[in-house]
């Protein structure tokens, strides 16, 4: 959708809200001995203290209110009850609905918070997505979110998962624009828009560029079974920059002290 009224940025942002705190207090909770389970247990009671629903059960009847993803599982992982142990990586991805708006957020994180190979990857993931929101502004091009997000990849030494994209979203989970690359595609000539809502969440991988489906018909896995590190924001275009939404309070990309050290 592209924002026309106050009532649309203030119904992202609550949105945007409750999917920040959801995924802050989950992963906040990540240790080993902790199930997936669990932890989408907390996500669950969260979203529902706030009045939201779970976008992936409204949007595609998805079996768990959020996406739990452990290690060569890097999307779409239905919460296990396999307890995390050291050396696990862990994606949590977030969406919901709140009002009839929608947002979409994600992160990863090592289960052992000193393991500095994963530290590392997810780094550099972290580095992909805000290099490719340093790129969002009104009249660009969507092609360079994934120039620049492949860039810190491949400058890392990593790659990145050209199966999986970002999109657009607003009033569903998914919406026009489809396929935001991760990687950069000089054919694409698309252009953003003022205030069209934006899902960035490049996959950064160890040197995997695809995905298969599981046995269980949702989960992701890489298809060398390395592991990959996902990380998302829903924004808004504007003139000045990408307006971060999934927070607690709305920001410009780059304004923001903790956000200037993400895109660092
Ligand atoms: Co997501
Ligand atoms: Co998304």
């Amino acid at each position: 959708m592209s924002i026309e009224s106050g009532e649309d940025l203030a119904g992202v942002a609550a949105a945007g809200r409750v999917a920040a705190r959801t995924l802050a207090l989950m992963l906040g909770r990540v240790r080993p001995g902790i199930t997936p389970f669990e932890l989408n247990r907390i996500g669950a009671e969260e979203m529902r203290r706030s009045g939201a629903r779970s976008a992936p059960m409204v949007s595609v009847d998805f079996p768990a209110e959020t996406c739990i993803s452990v290690n060569s599982a890097v999307a779409h992982g239905i919460p296990t009850r396999e307890p995390l142990g050291p050396g696990d990586l862990i994606n949590i991805d977030v969406s919901v609905e709140l009002d009839g708006y929608f947002a979409d957020t994600g992160a990863s994180v090592p289960v052992d918070r000193d393991d500095e190979a994963l530290a590392r990857l997810c780094a550099t993931g972290r580095a992909a997505l805000g290099r490719a929101l340093g790129q969002v502004r009104s009249g660009g091009l969507l092609s360079e979110l994934g120039r620049a997000a492949e860039r810190v990849a491949l400058d890392a030494g990593y790659d990145v998962l050209r199966d999986l994209c970002g999109h657009g979203l607003g009033r569903a989970l998914h919406e026009e624009p489809g396929s935001i690359l991760g990687y950069y595609d000089p054919l694409d000539r698309r252009r953003m828009s003022d205030g069209l809502v934006l899902a960035i969440e490049p996959f950064v991988s160890t040197g995997a560029r695809r995905v298969r489906t599981a046995a269980d018909g949702w989960t992701l896995l890489t298809e060398d079974g390395g592991v990959a590190v996902q990380f998302e924001h829903t924004v808004v275009v504007t003139s000045r920059g990408a307006l971060v939404m999934t927070a607690e309070r709305p920001f410009l990309a780059g304004s923001d002290p903790a956000f200037a050290e993400l895109a660092a």
